[in-house]
């Protein structure tokens, strides 16, 4: 990677920009607490309708790049969760909420991959017209998945981790978070 974060991201930010214009925002450069990290999420929400667009605009190329990129940025946004957020919140939020298990943050990773994994499997470009209806019907099940899975982390894992951390402690995880050293350079 080179000091600007890999190509795939300059091109990812540019046409995401350019397709979603005024309404696109950009990553903060700073998290002060882990709730902070939905603004992640509504950024990658935001990449998605960008992806979705450059689809309808009939754009292959510009749609493939924004979904490789969504792609690398939500599997180190998991892998980060997976190895930063769940293990403190396992140890400090006793009892966890029915709602938090742990098992459904790991289970929605996996949906979350596995979606991901078939988009780009199943690119529509060269195919038929029920296979372009199908892909976006996958989209809705997809962005469903994805509204539930950030509602549940927001309610339980972020704002929960937020009441048992320190200040520090929080700085210390968050500053760990590759999408936020790419971000920060
Ligand atoms: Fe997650
Ligand atoms: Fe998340």
């Amino acid at each position: 990677m080179d000091r600007h974060g890999p190509g795939l991201f300059k091109n990812c930010y540019s046409l995401a920009s350019m397709t979603l214009q005024k309404n696109m925002t950009s990553l903060p450069k700073t998290y002060r607490n882990i709730s902070d990290l939905v603004l992640f999420h509504i950024y990658t929400e935001k990449l998605f309708a960008s992806h979705q667009i450059a689809l309808m605009q009939n754009d292959p190329p510009g749609a493939i790049s924004i979904l490789s990129g969504l792609e690398q940025l939500i599997g180190w946004h998991i892998k980060d969760e997976e190895e930063l957020l769940l293990p403190p919140y396992e140890q400090l939020v006793q009892p966890i909420p029915p709602g938090g298990a742990i098992e459904f943050f790991r289970r929605e990773h996996q949906q979350i991959l596995g979606f991901l994994r078939r988009f780009k499997a199943h690119q529509p470009f060269q195919q038929n017209e029920i296979s372009i209806v199908h892909y976006f019907d996958m989209c809705t099940m997809y962005k469903e998945l994805i509204e539930h899975h950030h509602a549940r982390e927001h309610t339980f894992l972020y704002c929960l981790l937020d009441q048992k951390l320190s200040v520090g402690q929080k700085r210390q995880i968050l500053l760990k978070f590759k999408t936020h050293q790419i971000n920060a350079i």
